[in-house]
């Protein structure tokens, strides 16, 4: 039997948090938040609650991961917790719907900023941008099957690449606001929208943007010392990317007017003002930024199917790695391919509909800590929350799944809860009474052989 190994370092463990939070969100939803929410004043609190909110649930997530140190991330979390029932439903519908249609997502943006230099005139073609995407994905699923190591310094140098970028565009803001470029702040809460459904699309936009902070519960059994590097990477990566989101959000709407802000398709290219004819440093910023973020999304994705093959939840052959390589590259193969196939009628609505059940289901990750503060306080906590923590956190999650659906009640809401309860369909033959098809077991060797890996073991 194989095992992952512990290769993932305090560094290696930051980048993964912070690399895959800045992506493309901060490129783009800037102007749509201000749009949604109507005021530079109102856009600012909106950044800084969907900050604090992700630094709270992580802190959640840190606990969680300390206690429960197994890698998968919510599905583990929700086995633990709440049974094999639900934590089947949740597994099928991360690794079929939501995650790939955040790596598509991603990917579409990668690709248009890539493009983007290139047809300054008129809009890329769609084909193009997606061949683009295609490749990325398929490149970066390489580098994640041949070796871990090479996979995490892919992750540090693109998380360095885009702080750094996004250190320039600060500094270019500082400077106008030393020079006195102060004006796009009066009256900044000036025509603000307060409503439910502004509020709930902004929160949206941001969290977006915010979102991968529980990216390293994916991965903790290679994770070098869980129980110290969890919770200090946590810490380290999120107070990092909320603190360079607030004052890129400053700078923004230093350099550009509301107005010009709300008119760019994506705001770090119309920074031609600052960088003049070098604005194609910020296009090439962009892409490089959602190249990582991607990684980082892969990385973690990857070890979800594998975790879940390996409770018995997926076809066996997704719980093995390479007898070489020791990466698990079957799970890895299969989410390119889910990806390959949601990207190609994909759009960036996927975003939305990625959002729905992401959330959905850190709801009831949240119940589960709670519940097992409340039931198994013996349990050794080497990272502990109070319990209100959770609780404000599960409020907020709760709002934000529901707050759109009563507001303004759609159909597709109606689809989406029903994919993910239809999963109880396929549980109860094939889970449940075991009936496993003798045609799958034959797969099953062949594609041992084909690709050369073995069984996994737990390192927990
Ligand atoms: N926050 C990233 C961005 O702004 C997207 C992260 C995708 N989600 C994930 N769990 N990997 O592009």
């Amino acid at each position: 039997k194989l095992s992952l190994k512990r290769e993932v370092g305090l560094m290696g463990a930051v980048s993964l948090i912070g690399g895959t939070m800045i992506g493309s969100g901060i490129f783009m939803s800037p102007q749509t938040v201000l749009a949604t929410i109507g005021s530079p004043g109102a856009s600012l609190v909106v950044w800084a609650s969907c900050g604090l909110l992700v630094i709270l649930a992580s802190f959640c997530y840190a606990e969680m991961g300390t206690v429960i140190r197994e890698s998968g991330g919510e599905y583990i979390y929700i086995l633990r917790t709440s049974g094999p029932v639900v934590a089947f439903m949740l597994i099928f519908s991360s690794v079929l719907f939501a995650r790939p249609a955040g790596v598509v997502g991603i990917s579409l943006s990668f690709a248009q900023y890539v493009v983007a230099p290139f047809y300054s005139e008129c809009a890329p073609p769609v084909l193009l941008v997606k061949c683009v995407a295609a490749a990325a994905i398929i490149i970066l699923a390489t580098v994640n099957c041949l070796n871990v190591r090479f996979s995490m310094s892919v992750q540090v140098f693109f998380m360095v690449v885009k702080v750094l970028s996004l250190a320039v565009i600060i500094v270019g803001g500082v400077v106008m606001l030393i020079r006195g470029h102060t004006e796009n702040f009066q009256d900044s809460f000036e025509n603000s929208n307060i409503g439910i459904s502004p509020i709930g699309i902004a929160f949206y936009q941001g969290l977006w943007s915010y979102d991968g902070w529980n990216n390293l519960n994916y991965v903790t059994e290679e994770l070098k010392r869980p129980e110290v590097n969890l919770p200090r990477a946590v810490i380290i990566a999120i107070s990092l990317v909320t603190g360079l989101y607030l004052l890129v959000n400053v700078s923004y709407l230093t350099v550009l007017t509301p107005k010009e802000l709300i008119s760019s398709n994506a705001v770090a290219v119309t920074w031609n003002k600052v960088f003049g004819s070098w604005g194609w440093i910020m296009s090439l910023a962009a892409a490089l930024s959602a190249f990582g973020s991607l990684n980082g999304t892969f990385f973690s994705g990857g070890r979800v199917c594998f975790v879940a093959a390996r409770e018995g939840h997926m076809p066996d052959i997704l719980s093995m790695a390479h007898v070489h390589r020791l990466t698990p590259s079957p799970a890895l193969i299969f989410t390119t391919v889910v990806s390959l196939l949601v990207l190609i009628p994909g759009d960036f609505q996927s975003i939305v509909n990625f959002f729905f059940t992401a959330w959905f289901f850190y709801a009831i990750t949240l119940a589960g800590l709670i519940y097992l503060k409340i039931k198994k306080p013996e349990l050794p906590r080497p990272y502990k929350v109070p319990i209100i923590l959770p609780i404000l956190v599960l409020i907020a999650a709760v709002f934000l799944v529901l707050a759109p659906i009563i507001d303004d009640p759609q159909i597709e809401y109606l689809y989406v809860t029903l994919f993910i309860f239809s999963w109880v369909l396929i549980y109860i033959p094939f889970i449940h009474y075991k009936l496993y098809p003798s045609l799958l077991t034959k797969l099953t060797i062949f594609l041992q052989l084909f690709l050369q890996v073995a069984p996994a073991e737990k390192t927990c």
